[in-house]
Formats: structure tokens, C-alpha cells, sequence
């Protein structure tokens, strides 16, 4: 057993998004580190990692910087779990440990992109990620999307990295045309 992998990769995480500012340029040096990352999953992710709940899918944190500038989550997804329509706020990079992650994007018509009522939403593509693979996204436009597990596919398993504590982000009630900035829980390692 060895941390190998993820010391590793934080420190070049940390170094690498500290000489960028725009998220477009972190997440473009950041995805290929996932896609090692992900690859050596099985040498430092422990049983904590892979607490799940049968009521909602689960966040376990692996690793927070010291200024909380970055954030390093697996997520367990068992079959059925979704999140809310929701964006971060944030740069992010994800990549698939275990199983299919399937994630349905919004594309977002109404123009004033700040605004939290008047939005309207379309239903936009989808994407399935199956293990080993790597996905990311920016905001300013936010990405909004809905990510899970339909009830016939098995649990997935899958990390996720964030330039920020993602301890919140906005989710959206589409029929409404609104979005609430709520909090959202996660399991310490
Ligand atoms: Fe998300």
C-alpha cells in the first residue's frame, strides 16, 4: 500500500493551478493528473472512501489543502442516487474509479447569467463516463447539470477535484426558473 500516487498528484495539483488563474487553464493541465490519478486509485483509496448511504450519494473527502484552495472528493453513487440540477461556482475535474457516471447537462437561454429567478433552462446532452475516464468544466457560464446513476446500472465510485471547499453550490428548481445557493454535506477521511 503506498500514497504514492496521491502525494503525487497534489503536489503538482497545487503547484500547477497556483501559476494559473483562469479555470479553463486549470482544468486543461489538471485532467491529464486525474487521468493518472484515477489509474492508481487502488493504492491509496481506503475503506472510508467507499462509505455510501442508501438516502443520497455520498462525499468523501480524501484530501483539503491547507488554504482550501483545492478539495479532493470520492463520491459513491449507488443505483438510483442523482444530484439536484446544480453548478459550482468553481473549476472542476472529475475522473471514474467504478462503473458508468452519467451526467445530463442544462444549457441555460435566459442571458443575465448572475440572476437567481427568470431562468430559463433546456435540456442538453448527455454524457456517460465509464471507468477511466475523465471528465471537467468551468464556470462563467456555469456548467448545470444533473449527475448520477440510473437504478439499472451498478454503484459508481468517482473523484473529484475543485478549486474550492465544495462544501456548496447552487442548485436549481427548473420548473421555477430559480437557483438557491445551499450547502452540501461531506464525510471527513
Ligand atoms: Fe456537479
Amino acid at each position: 500500500m503506498t500514497l504514492h500516487a496521491l502525494e503525487t498528484f497534489i503536489s503538482q495539483a497545487a503547484a500547477r493551478s497556483r501559476e494559473r488563474t483562469e479555470p479553463a487553464d486549470c482544468v486543461l493541465v489538471l485532467a491529464p493528473l486525474m487521468l493518472d490519478l484515477i489509474e492508481h486509485a487502488g493504492t491509496f483509496l481506503q475503506p472510508q472512501h467507499y462509505r455510501s448511504d442508501p438516502g443520497n450519494y455520498t462525499r468523501n473527502l480524501i484530501y483539503k489543502a491547507p488554504d482550501e484552495s483545492l478539495s479532493l472528493y470520492a463520491l459513491v453513487w449507488l443505483p438510483g442516487q442523482w444530484t439536484p440540477v446544480h453548478d459550482h461556482g468553481s473549476w472542476g475535474v472529475v475522473g471514474i474509479v467504478e462503473g458508468v457516471l452519467e451526467e445530463r447537462s442544462y444549457v441555460r437561454l435566459s442571458p443575465d447569467r448572475g440572476a437567481d429567478e427568470g431562468i430559463e433552462l433546456a435540456r442538453g446532452g448527455i454524457v456517460l463516463l465509464r471507468s477511466g475516464a475523465v471528465t471537467s468544466f468551468v464556470p462563467n457560464p456555469d456548467h448545470i447539470h444533473v449527475t448520477g446513476v440510473p437504478p439499472e446500472r451498478p454503484r459508481a465510485v468517482s473523484l473529484h477535484l475543485y478549486g474550492r471547499m465544495m462544501s456548496s453550490f447552487n442548485i436549481y428548481d427548473v420548473g421555477a426558473g430559480t437557483r438557491k445557493r445551499v450547502d452540501v454535506a461531506h464525510n471527513e477521511s
